[in-house]
């Protein structure tokens, strides 16, 4: 599947989320430093991010950074944090001329003031436009989004603002980190493991999963194509039957 043989631009997801995974093994591989598989790891985002924005995607979320990775060797991380401010230093320009709306998801009082003040200036820079919507989730785990909608609610209890009564599916929804967003139709996850590894956990009950063997640095437009074309041909019943599906 190209572009060219996409026929009906309705069977594209409306929101990708992707979980980038295979930087260190493809580093590995070649007797290199991991940090120079993540430094791979930034030209299949930006082919990504281009494929997306030109198919008319409307929402594209990458996890970057997990809860769980600060556990990692100090160097890794502190070589993520600085690879994430050259990043946003070089591509924001880029994304802005592109009609690309850029924001941030996650534990940012975690994250070093430097990044945190950039990504704080793309996304106010970028906050009007009407391109693609790219979320990066960084210091993000789906336990600590679902953790922390729970606080904010509660806290509108104690201070009279909410009725315990009122919390239901769509108040936790309203104070997750990617609110007033869709859910995700379509997750692709590379690297060969099979598991969601604490990503968005509320929303991607129905969401149709892409596993590929293929390790991030080396994911490129042709293999999200076929993700697309996998996507395409699924049917989703969101706990109905087939039958019932006939008739809808
Ligand atoms: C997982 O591979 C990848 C990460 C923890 C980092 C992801 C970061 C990038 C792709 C860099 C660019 C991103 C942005 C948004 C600028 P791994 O290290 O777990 O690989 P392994 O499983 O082979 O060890």
């Amino acid at each position: 599947m190209s572009d060219q043989h996409i026929s009906n631009p309705d069977s594209l997801p409306r929101h990708v989320a992707v979980i980038m995974d295979g930087n260190g093994r493809w580093a590995r591989r070649r007797g290199l430093p991991r940090r120079l598989g993540h430094r791979a790891g930034i030209a299949p985002v930006r082919s990504t991010v281009e494929t997306c924005g030109k198919l008319g995607i409307d929402y594209l979320t990458l996890f970057a950074f997990s809860s769980e990775n600060w556990s990692r060797p100090r160097e890794e991380v502190t070589g993520l944090m600085r690879l994430f401010v050259e990043s946003l230093r070089r591509e924001v320009d880029e994304l802005h001329e592109n009609r690309v709306r850029l924001s941030f998801v996650g534990a940012r009082e975690r994250l070093p003031v430097n990044l945190v003040r950039l990504m704080g200036e793309a996304e106010r820079r970028t906050a009007g436009n009407d391109g693609l919507r790219l979320i990066i989730a960084t210091a993000y785990g789906g336990r600590w989004d679902i953790g922390q909608a729970a606080r904010a609610l509660a806290a509108e209890v104690a201070e009279g603002r909410r009725s315990v009564e009122s919390i239901d599916e769509s108040a936790v929804e309203s104070r997750l980190a990617l609110a007033g967003c869709p859910d995700p139709d379509l997750l692709i996850r590379t690297g060969g493991e099979r598991r969601i590894s604490n990503f968005l956990l509320w929303n991607l009950a129905y969401t149709e999963l892409f596993f590929s063997e293929t390790l991030w640095p080396d994911f490129d437009s042709a293999e999200l194509y076929e993700a697309f074309a996998y996507f395409a041909q699924r049917k989703r019943r969101y706990g109905r039957t087939p039958e019932q599906l006939e008739v809808g």
